[in-house]
This record gives structure tokens, C-alpha cells and sequence, in this order.
């Protein structure tokens, strides 16, 4: 069980000690590999968090409500969309934002490159939770169908595109990945 489906165990259960309202005890996670000890207001959201505090404004907060997939982040390689999760909630947790893909050296990751080489980005202002939401799912089966793209990329709304070059790029990647697998 991920630790977010240990949280939302506790929380069904009710056995969640929230802090009292205010400021949330001093919570320990990694952002990008970087490890962050910090206190974060009871109120303020993982997508505030990340943007207000840190600077990774890469991510993008649309609906606010989980529904346009805008704000996507990868807690412990599982997309979540970070604005329904409260930052207090991601104690001992591995948080990757768009910040995190690339390589060590600075260059784009392939799936990032992906995205250009296949003209899937127009405005730009999804493609940030839509290539989380991509990574997330090639973490979990690095070849996946067109099917399973399409399935793992429904919490995602682009207003721009179309879709079809965004399924183009994240195929690309699968199907080298397929490709690299020995028989
Ligand atoms: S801003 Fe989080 S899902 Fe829309
Ligand atoms: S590229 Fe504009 S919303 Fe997707």
C-alpha cells in the first residue's frame, strides 16, 4: 500500500491525528531528490506549496478542484493532482514535479523532448500535468498501449491540442521502450 493510500486508509478510518488548525508540525519529504524539512499552514495545499515556496512554478493550478489535472505531481511515482492535497499530508513522501524530469546534465528527458519533437504543446499551460501524468504512467509499464495512454491521461484537460499529438509524443517514448526491452 502507497503511503497515499495509507493516508486516505487513516483518513476512512478516522484515525488521522490532524494538527490543530494553524500551523501543521515540522514534516520531513523530498522534493526532486531534495530532502525539505518544513511547518506548512493546515490550509495551504501541495500545489501552493510547491509554487509559492519553493518556486516550482512549473506546475499550474487551473480548476483547483481536481478536475483539469493542471496541477499533477508525482507523489512516490503515483500522479496525484496536488491541488487536493494539503501540504502538511506528504510527511516522508517523494514528491517529482515537471522540475524533476529532466537529466542529470541538464537536457531534456526523451518524453520531455517528446512533447516538442511531436508539436504537442500549444499554449503550454497543461502540458506540465500532462507530461507527470505520462511519466507516471510509463514509471508504472514503460511500454504502454495507445489504450492505456489514453486511460492514464483522461484526468488531464487540454483546451488547445486536441490530444492526438500529446498521445503521439507519450507513444514515441513506449514504443522505444518496447523497442529497448531484450526479447
Ligand atoms: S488545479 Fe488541480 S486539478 Fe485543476
Ligand atoms: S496546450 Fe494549451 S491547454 Fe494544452
Amino acid at each position: 500500500m502507497s503511503k497515499m493510500e495509507q493516508h486516505d486508509a487513516q483518513v476512512t478510518s478516522g484515525r488521522l491525528e490532524l494538527p490543530v488548525p494553524g500551523v501543521s508540525p515540522s514534516i520531513t519529504f523530498q522534493v526532486n531528490g531534495v530532502e525539505y524539512q518544513h511547518a506548512a499552514p493546515t490550509t495551504e495545499t501541495l500545489a501552493q506549496y510547491l509554487r509559492n515556496r519553493l518556486g516550482l512554478t512549473g506546475l499550474k493550478t487551473g480548476c483547483g478542484e481536481g478536475e483539469c489535472g493542471a496541477c499533477t505531481v508525482l507523489i512516490d511515482d503515483q500522479p496525484v493532482n496536488s491541488c487536493l492535497v494539503l501540504a502538511f499530508q506528504v510527511e516522508g513522501m517523494r514528491i517529482t514535479t515537471i522540475e524533476g524530469l529532466e537529466n542529470a546534465d541538464g537536457t531534456l528527458s526523451a518524453l520531455q523532448q517528446a512533447f516538442i519533437d511531436h508539436g504537442a504543446i500549444q499554449c503550454g499551460y497543461c502540458i506540465p500535468g500532462m507530461v507527470i501524468a505520462s511519466e507516471g504512467l510509463l514509471r508504472r509499464n514503460p511500454a504502454p498501449e495507445d489504450t492505456e495512454i489514453r486511460r492514464a491521461l483522461a484526468g488531464n484537460i487540454c483546451r488547445c491540442t486536441g490530444f492526438l499529438n500529446i498521445i503521439k509524443a507519450v507513444k514515441s517514448v513506449a514504443s522505444a521502450n518496447a523497442r529497448a526491452v531484450p526479447e
